[in-house]
């Protein structure tokens, strides 16, 4: 049967499940950057496709994933969660009031991880003065984080590049006795399959110059984005074929 493998393929393999980490031992040093800093958030909002992910820490090569992963940004005014804060019953007075404050200090965004309708939601906060750095202010949600194999991400996610029609987001963890260090990157394009190579090839230049590897990659959608490459070596040899035939 068709059905089942299909089904299957979709809910095992979710390319942004990055929680095994075979690498635990190796020591992550969140470097913040300052280029995004006056990012005007808006121009980031709302849904973007994957490109690519760059899992800076795993030694597993290039790999395709079938699945179409879809993100959705958006600002909002409903934080902190009440589980956020010291909260302990006789301090609710103490807890509104640094709540409030928190809420003056701090803009609210929610990033929502799509794939095939599998869910990540990620609750995050910034500061209008460095407004491409975002912290995470509580744990995820969604039903990709009730498996048993999703760790939690605790640490920042920055922009490292935003420009009209792509987006390259890092997501930083520095290890702790309890959790490993997460160090991941994902590339976003607002139109799919329309992200050229050079383009591509630009942005693994600007994360090898952060001394963010690219070698163990995921691209998604099957976009190979070897692909070109192949279509036009398979026709040169096509024609070099034929031509010595002619001759
Ligand atoms: C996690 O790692 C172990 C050992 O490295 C491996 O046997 C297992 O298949 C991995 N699990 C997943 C979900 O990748
Ligand atoms: C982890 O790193 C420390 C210090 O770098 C080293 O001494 C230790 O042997 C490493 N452990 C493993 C399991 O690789
Ligand atoms: C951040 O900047 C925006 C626009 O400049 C402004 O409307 C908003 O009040 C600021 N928010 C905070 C928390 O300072
Ligand atoms: C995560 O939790 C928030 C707040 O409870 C809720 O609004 C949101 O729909 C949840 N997201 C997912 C993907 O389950
Ligand atoms: C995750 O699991 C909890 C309990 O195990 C359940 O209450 C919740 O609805 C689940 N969330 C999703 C998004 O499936």
């Amino acid at each position: 049967m068709f059905l089942p493998w299909f089904l299957l393929l979709f809910l095992k393999t979710s390319a942004i499940e990055v929680s095994n980490s075979t690498n635990n031992n190796i020591t992550v040093i969140c470097q913040r950057e300052h280029e995004y800093d006056d990012l005007d958030p808006r121009t980031v909002m709302g849904k973007w496709k994957v490109v690519e992910l760059y899992l800076h820490l795993r030694k597993e090569g290039v790999n395709t994933y079938k699945s179409c992963p879809i993100i959705t940004l958006w600002e909002t005014d409903d934080f902190p969660r009440s589980t956020y804060g010291p909260s302990t019953e006789n301090q609710l007075f103490h807890v509104q009031h640094i709540n409030a404050k928190f809420r003056q200090e701090y803009r609210h965004l929610r990033l929502l991880w799509d794939e095939a309708g599998e869910t990540i939601e990620y609750a995050l906060y910034f500061r209008n003065d460095s407004a491409g750095y975002w912290q995470v202010l509580d744990g995820q949600n969604g039903t990709i984080t009730n498996r048993s194999t999703y760790q939690q991400f605790s640490g920042s996610v920055q922009v490292l590049k935003a420009v009209n029609d792509h987006l390259l987001l890092s997501f930083c963890q520095e290890g702790t006795a309890t959790a490993p260090a997460q160090l991941y990157s994902v590339l976003f394009s607002r139109n799919p399959g329309t992200m050229p190579r050079w383009e591509i090839d630009s942005v693994h230049t600007l994360l090898q110059n952060k001394k963010l590897s690219v070698a163990s990659r995921r691209m998604v959608c099957g976009n190979s984005a070897d692909k070109p490459y192949g279509m036009v070596f398979s026709m040169l040899t096509c024609l070099l074929a034929y031509l010595i035939r002619m001759s």
